[in-house]
């Protein structure tokens, strides 16, 4: 494996294995959780992900499932082990696998190993589905990541993923800011345009839908002197628009914060 790689690899397990203790990202997690995620959950976002996903898994009980970068798994992990054929959850961190081991004690078929996707050790392959949640961004080298997504699915299998972007210009230039700050930078690469389009070519992408385009400006608008039902009813609707116009328009999707993605490995 190359040695900055590897260094990076290293890293990035110790900061998930001491998460709870890193000062800065502890900080910053505060600041987004409280200021993000309140008005994601005010404007249903999580709950509209979560369906969304669920549809897009379609009928598990026939499929070999991966569920890469599985940490100590989400509800939607639990849902994978526990009705698809076969389901295995890989990450660099061994604390994330070992609470998602107990988890999946008593689900047939199902275990969680410590593995990089990029390794050579990692031979397991022919999966039908490869779920991704908060992910492929971590990888710095999108190519190298498109090859060995290709040759981990069988041909008609599909990515679920689920990214932050980088194309929204106020977002970009706020995350520049905060960059030197940032503990984890040498394992973020939010996705830039350049990254949607190397994945739209490689795969058939079948369904995207980005958030918080319009509706992270809600978050603002609670400086305004407007009423709390008013701001969450004006940052529901800017939600509903970003939902539906991030479907067809390059333009809407790459002014929201956070894309999903359902990508189909192409068959020739
Ligand atoms: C933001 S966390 C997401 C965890 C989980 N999917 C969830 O929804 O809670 C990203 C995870 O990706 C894992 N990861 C990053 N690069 C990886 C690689 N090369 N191989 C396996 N896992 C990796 C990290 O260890 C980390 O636990």
């Amino acid at each position: 494996m190359n040695k900055e790689r590897e260094e990076i690899n290293k890293r990035q397990r110790e900061f998930y294995q001491n998460f709870d203790k890193n000062l800065p990202s502890r900080v910053w997690s505060y600041f987004r959780n409280k200021a993000l995620n309140n008005l994601k959950k005010q404007i249903g976002v999580e709950q509209d992900i979560y369906h969304l996903h669920k549809s897009w898994f379609g009928d598990l009980s026939q499929k070999k499932v991966l569920d890469l970068g599985c940490y100590a798994g989400n509800v939607l992990s639990m849902h994978l082990a526990e009705h698809s054929k076969e389901y295995l959850g890989i990450d660099l961190s061994p604390k994330g696998v070992a609470i998602l081991s107990r988890r999946l004690k008593n689900i047939s078929g199902a275990k969680a190993e410590v593995k990089d996707f990029l390794s050579e050790e990692f031979i397991e392959k022919d999966f039908d589905l490869i779920y991704a949640y908060g992910v492929l961004h971590h990888f710095k080298d999108v190519d190298e990541l498109i090859i060995k997504l290709e040759e981990k699915l069988v041909p008609g299998g599909e990515i679920i993923s689920y990214d932050p972007l980088e194309t929204s210009k106020p977002i970009k230039i706020l995350r520049r800011i905060y960059r030197p700050f940032q503990s984890d930078r040498d394992w973020e690469w939010p996705f830039s345009k350049k990254t949607y389009y190397k994945l739209a070519e490689a795969f058939e992408i079948k369904e995207r839908r980005a958030i918080l385009g319009k509706a992270k400006w809600s978050a603002f608008i609670g400086l305004l002197p407007i009423s709390e039902e008013k701001r969450i009813q004006k940052a529901k609707a800017w939600h509903r628009e970003d939902w539906k116009n991030s479907l067809y328009s390059d333009e809407a999707m790459f002014k929201c914060m956070h894309l999903s993605l359902r990508m189909k490995k192409r068959q020739d």
